[in-house]
């Protein structure tokens, strides 16, 4: 946990504590990645065990947010101050946070890299598994043309109900029911859509609000079609707060990328790279996953 550095005081890697946040978010929002303070919140408020900080004395000198769902955990922010870079830092953090998870038994450990950092995650074994888009529209979400046909296919579930919600989503999603049936009663979505046939989802898409963004994921539909995810997400995008829309997709996806653009969605990022470091084999997302959690799982 200590780590010596020629000519600078003691660094120490500790656990991530509640007075350490305001100064988490600042190093995280001098990223320009867009995230919110209390999304930070939402991070800790999920997990209080598992992300780090790099200690200069009293100050922050880099930090790992880290939420263990259970079997998988989903490393969400890596970051060394500048200045502090290159020396080591980013590496100890790591280190620490993955052995800490291993004695615990979680045998899957995912994150999205930003495509600057990606060949990072080599050292400690993470394996490329897909190219992910990050996608974002403003508001407003109206339409000039006509509602599709579909819309009246999808009916609203209670974003209470995690046991209903986590069933499907985790079967698709590849993530075992318990860990996404914690995560969601830990902290519900906003909304949740789906389209039941004969008692089974075939598809649901989830969405919570944050202060300035609506993060809307994750988001299935069986064997998707344009005009029925044309259909969904219009029916979702009524439903959300006139604020930014903010989804992760799988490159990958040729139909969420021509819905996500038809509905006035564009890039703000490409080139994320979904990485996992597992003991069993932890595969690409199935062509049903249009859009996935800001959080990982959820
Ligand atoms: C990426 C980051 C966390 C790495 O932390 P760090 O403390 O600078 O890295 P370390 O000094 O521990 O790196 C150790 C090794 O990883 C390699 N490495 C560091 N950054 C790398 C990068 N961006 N890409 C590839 N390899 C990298 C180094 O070359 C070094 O290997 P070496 O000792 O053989 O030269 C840090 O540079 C950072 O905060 N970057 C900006 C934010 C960011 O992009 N975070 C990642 C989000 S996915």
């Amino acid at each position: 946990m200590r780590l010596h550095m020629a000519g600078r005081s003691e660094l120490r890697i500790i656990r991530m504590k509640d007075s350490h946040l305001p100064e988490v978010f600042s190093l995280i929002d001098n990223e320009n990645w867009g995230w919110e303070f209390a999304e930070i919140q939402q991070i800790y408020g999920l997990d209080q065990g598992s992300s780090v900080v790099a200690l200069d004395g009293r100050d922050i000198v880099g930090l790992v947010t880290c939420i263990d769902f259970g079997s998988t955990a989903f490393i969400v922010h890596v970051i060394v101050r500048k200045g502090w870079r290159g020396k080591g830092v980013g590496v100890r953090m790591i280190e620490t946070v993955l052995a800490d998870l291993d004695s615990r038994g979680v045998s899957s450990v995912e994150l999205h890299a930003n495509p600057e950092a990606v060949e990072f995650y080599n050292q400690f074994s993470f394996k490329r598994l897909e190219d992910i888009t990050f996608f974002a529209k403003d508001a407003p979400h109206s339409f000039p043309e006509p509602s599709a046909p579909s819309e009246s296919s999808f009916s609203w579930l209670s974003p209470d109900d995690a046991p209903a919600l986590s069933e499907a989503l985790s079967t698709v999603f590849g993530y075992k029911k318990e860990d996404v049936e914690k995560a969601l009663s830990k902290t519900p979505p906003h909304q949740a859509l789906a389209r039941i046939v004969s008692g089974r989802a075939t598809a649901m898409f989830l969405s919570r609000t944050g202060r300035d963004l609506n993060a809307a994921g994750p988001w299935f539909m069986d064997e998707p079609t344009r005009a029925e995810a044309d259909g969904m997400i219009r029916t979702m995008l009524s439903a959300v707060p006139a604020k930014r829309v903010d989804v992760l997709s799988p490159a990958s996806n040729e139909v969420a990328k021509a819905t996500f653009e038809s509905c006035g969605f564009s890039v703000a990022k490409a080139g994320i790279v979904r990485v996992a470091r597992s003991n069993s084999a932890a595969n690409r997302y199935p062509g049903s996953v249009l859009s996935l959690g800001h959080l990982g799982l959820i």
